[in-house]
């Protein structure tokens, strides 16, 4: 496994972004207004709540688990931790779904939309609390007749639609473990998740509308599934009704299993650690990682998060844009609004269908009163041009949300101006698949904000930016991001390899063995206000996609084309960062463009489309060290089209960086 880059390696090139994201010193104070109404009323609250929070954690953990979960067992003692293994309320149960639905039930929410869904096409369907929690009931029922149940697992592959969401939920239901396949993967990258997790059934869609074609997603689970033994069923949503291939005594309509059930499951409870989910994310070798999450902490920090960072009301209509195939889908379009009762609006399609000013659209005409996106969406609204949302009121909108990378303080102007009229709070929103939660942002109302900046830890966060030996860095310097206590919402291991969740988050630091390490690189400035400056690990963050380099590496590995490849970020306007790869080819094979538009269509099939390169370099040989390591550090330096600087002492070759160079 490579190691983490030193912070002095990291640094040299992310320089630039370390000074470019402390230049923008205006803060942003809250409006009186917006003040007056929030869920916590001052930063007094916060300061108390905070401190409480993470100098006697288990007398606050133990109070909001009481207040916000529904239990069907008391826990009997908030937290066990034996570094890197936690326990959250242990001896409690609970059903996950039942904190979602039933608790909604008889009271006025139980009329109330849960899913308010618009396809691509324009079709749009409400559907209550009641009726969802009969869509779940109905669905758990298909399960057990299918023999699914508690610590099973399903894969989920479906398009952003409502029965997305019932499944995941019947999965909670039954304490089946579902594990969501973000769309966009490849029948390959099905074939591997499925494999990796052994899962029994797989849900499915005919297909789904993006930018008015049909993405084919039975026809790709189709090509994986014969190279999945251990899938007995498949269940298929008909969504676009388009035809498609259905395999006697495998696949069935989920229109059919569904007809006719009990319209009343009777939920069974859980152990407060049962596992809820995995779900498969980049880290910095070949294969992803099945990051787990259990039920009550998972469920706790999501709800809490929600609660007070979305500052959410009973009159609220969310929308978040995230696909439900990511962390931010699990947590902030599924469990953490659902358990607290609120409107979530669903959205199938892409931003610019028909035109791209689909989002403002939809928000005037739904009414709809929170926005959670990403900046390399804001990037694509900024670049189409402001008349396409000047000719939208959007005010209905009341606060708005960043995630998934650092957002530019152009961009966050331009998001709190034109789409927030100056009027609505943005929460940029630090986090990860890992941590189940959002762990740094402002609470609205009460957080002066500065651009670029996810202020300040949420509530049970003890976080810190330190140096290689752990030391905290003064403030305003650099360093490497980690937590340093426990938290309710955290991954509890990396599905089938404990070995390798120590190794990759709880080993940076051997002094410190019950540290967690982000592989994000921080500072803190004189206000104590975090500012992210992004992995430090051979992580990419492209278009908001988390994609491993060892992974796009792996793939090219496997063409018989390529002897070597080497992939690298470089800072794109649009996609946060683009992807680059260097390749040098096996003996006596020619480099053509052919061969280049080859190889981007080859990691696209190994992968996913949108894990193509955006530039393929074909070059003799890659720089190494002497022990043969490839110096990443050089070939980002190439990318970017900038000189080689620093320490090439350990370099084997001088003539390769030249002829690297001399390659476009
Ligand atoms: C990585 C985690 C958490 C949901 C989406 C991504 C980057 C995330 C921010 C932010 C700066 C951010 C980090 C992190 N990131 N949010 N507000 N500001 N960077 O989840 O795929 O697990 O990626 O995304 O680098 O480590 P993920």
């Amino acid at each position: 496994m490579r190691k983490t880059p030193t912070l002095d390696q990291h640094l040299n090139v992310s320089d630039k972004n370390i000074t470019s994201v402390s230049r923008e010193k205006r803060v942003f104070k809250p409006t009186a207004e917006f003040q007056r109404q929030a869920n916590l009323g001052s930063m007094a609250a916060y300061k108390k709540l905070h401190a409480e929070s993470v100098n006697a954690p288990e007398t606050f953990w133990k109070r909001m688990a009481t207040e916000h979960i529904v239990w069907r067992k008391p826990f009997k003692k908030v937290l066990q931790w034996k570094a890197p293994q936690a326990k959250w309320f242990v001896g409690g149960a609970l059903n996950v779904s039942e904190n979602c639905l039933d608790r909604h039930l008889g009271t006025a929410r139980e009329n109330k939309a849960a899913i308010i869904f618009e396809g691509e096409p324009g079709d749009v369907r409400t559907i209550t609390y009641k009726q969802l929690h009969l869509h779940v009931c109905r669905l758990a029922h298909v399960f057990e007749n299918l023999g699914v149940g508690k610590g099973d697992r399903v894969a989920i592959y479906l398009p952003m639609i409502p029965e997305a969401m019932i499944a995941m939920l019947a999965c909670a239901r039954v304490g089946a473990i579902h594990t969501v396949i973000f769309g966009g993967f490849s029948p390959e990258a099905v074939k591997d998740r499925i494999n990796d997790c052994q899962a029994k059934l797989v849900i499915t869609a005919d297909g789904g509308w993006r930018r008015g074609k049909i993405i084919e997603l039975k026809s790709a689970v189709d090509k994986a599934l014969p190279a999945c033994p251990s899938v007995q069923a498949c269940l298929v949503v008909k969504r676009t009704a388009h035809e498609i291939k259905m395999t006697e005594g495998r696949d069935i309509w989920w229109h059919d299993a569904w007809k006719g059930g009990p319209n009343f499951h009777k939920a069974k409870a859980f152990d407060s650690e049962h596992p809820l989910f995995i779900l498969y994310t980049s880290g910095s070798t070949g294969k992803p990682k099945g990051v787990l999450h259990s039920s009550a902490g998972y469920l706790l920090g999501a709800k809490l998060s929600s609660h007070y960072i979305f500052d959410l009301k009973e009159t609220d209509r969310y929308f978040c844009s995230a696909d439900i195939g990511w962390i931010t889908g699990h947590s902030y379009v599924v469990y953490g609004l659902l358990s607290n009762g609120s409107t979530v609006f669903l959205y199938e399609g892409a931003p610019n269908q028909p035109e791209p000013d689909r989002f403002w659209e939809m928000i005037d005409r739904h009414s709809l009163t929170i926005l959670y996106t990403a900046p390399t969406a804001i990037r694509a609204f900024m670049r189409w041009g402001d008349n396409y949302v000047l000719k939208h009121r959007l005010d209905s909108l009341r606060l708005l949300g960043s995630v998934g990378e650092p957002i530019s303080a152009e961009a966050w102007q331009w998001y709190h101006k034109m789409i927030g009229k100056g009027r609505c709070p943005i929460v940029d929103t630090w986090w990860q698949t890992e941590t189940g939660s959002i762990m740094i942002a402002p609470i609205p109302g009460v957080t002066p904000c500065k651009p670029g900046s996810a202020t300040l830890p949420f509530f049970g966060v003890s976080i810190k930016v330190v140096d290689e030996s752990g030391k905290e860095v003064p403030r305003g310097t650099g360093g490497k991001l980690v937590i340093t206590k426990p938290w309710p919402s955290m991954l509890r291991t990396l599905w089938n390899d404990a070995p390798r969740f120590k190794q990759a988050y709880f080993s940076e630091f051997p002094k410190h063995p019950d540290w967690y390490f982000t592989g994000d690189g921080a500072q803190q400035d004189k206000d104590g206000y975090f500012w992210i400056v992004g992995r430090i690990d051979d992580v990419l963050n492209i278009s908001g996609h988390r994609i491993g380099t060892a992974e796009v590496e792996s793939a090219l590995g496997s063409h018989p084309a390529v002897a070597e490849a080497a992939a690298v970020g470089k800072p794109d306007e649009l996609k946060g960062q683009a992807l680059v790869v260097f390749v040098s080819l096996k003996n006596g094979i020619q480099a053509t463009d052919e061969l280049k538009e080859q190889l981007r269509a080859y990691v696209g099939k190994e992968i996913g489309s949108f894990a193509k390169p955006d530039q393929i370099r074909i070059a003799a040989a890659l720089p190494k060290t002497r022990s043969g390591k490839i110096m990443r550090r050089i070939l980002k330096q190439i990318a970017v089209g900038g000189e080689v600087k620093g320490d090439t002492s350990t370099l084997e070759d001088f003539s390769v960086i030249a002829a690297l160079q001399s390659e476009d």
